[in-house]
């Protein structure tokens, strides 16, 4: 069954979600940290990201959408971490982030946004444990999943079968089923955290 990671991205009260979080089978926390460079908005700093690492019993799940993420992988300070992403269309040595990431001993993933040529990912898939694909722009929770998105998990697999893909961006009980069989985690932030109860939005999201 596909595993949700829940975005706090859009909660206006990101300590209150994740307690709440804590009672649900939620599977993974999503936390998304954007630089105001790589994307057009400034979210989690690491004070904050840290701080909420406190207050969950869930493995974070770190989506970093930002040119230098060196710094922040460095400086986080959390007991639980799955796994850490950066983007590949960033202007750094993507290789070298890839092994600081794995020296952590958590497991690494690469996100590539809806535009970028998917092929980009062809030298580093057997490197890494994870693919995000971004099913919408980054930068903003609450936006329409895209539906190309679909090929492009298809064609992530056929070029690794034992890789982990995860989709974010846009995923609702609807468009959910287009992808629940195909990939291994779906992101999901504001139909989850606009929801009054969050198990139940999870139970919609598993049926
Ligand atoms: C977008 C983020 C997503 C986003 C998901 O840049 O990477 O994780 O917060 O939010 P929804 O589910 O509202 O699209
Ligand atoms: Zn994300």
């Amino acid at each position: 069954m596909i595993k949700i990671a829940t975005s706090i991205l859009s909660s206006k009260d990101r300590i209150k979600s994740i307690k709440e979080l804590n009672n649900t089978s939620t599977d993974y926390i999503h936390i998304d940290a954007m630089d105001n460079i790589f994307v057009p908005n400034y979210q989690l700093p690491l004070n904050e990201v840290n701080e909420l690492g406190h207050f969950s019993n869930k493995p974070f799940d770190i989506h970093l959408m930002m040119e230098d993420p060196e710094p922040y992988i460095k400086g986080l300070n959390i007991n639980n971490v799955d796994a850490i992403t950066i983007h590949l269309e960033i202007n750094k040595d993507v290789d070298k982030l890839i092994n600081t990431i794995k020296s952590l001993g958590c497991k690494v993933g690469l996100a590539i946004k809806p535009k970028t040529d998917i092929d980009l990912i062809n030298k580093y898939i057997d490197n890494i444990d994870k693919v995000i694909i971004m099913s919408v722009e980054p930068g903003f929770g609450g936006q329409k999943f895209i539906s190309e998105s679909i090929n492009r998990i298809k064609e992530i697999r056929t070029k690794r079968n034992d890789i982990i893909i995860e989709v974010d961006g846009g995923i609702n009980d609807e468009t959910i089923k287009a992808i629940d069989t195909i990939a291994d985690i779906a992101v999901v932030g504001s139909y989850i955290t606009n929801n009054d109860n969050y198990q139940e939005a999870i139970n919609n999201l598993k049926n």
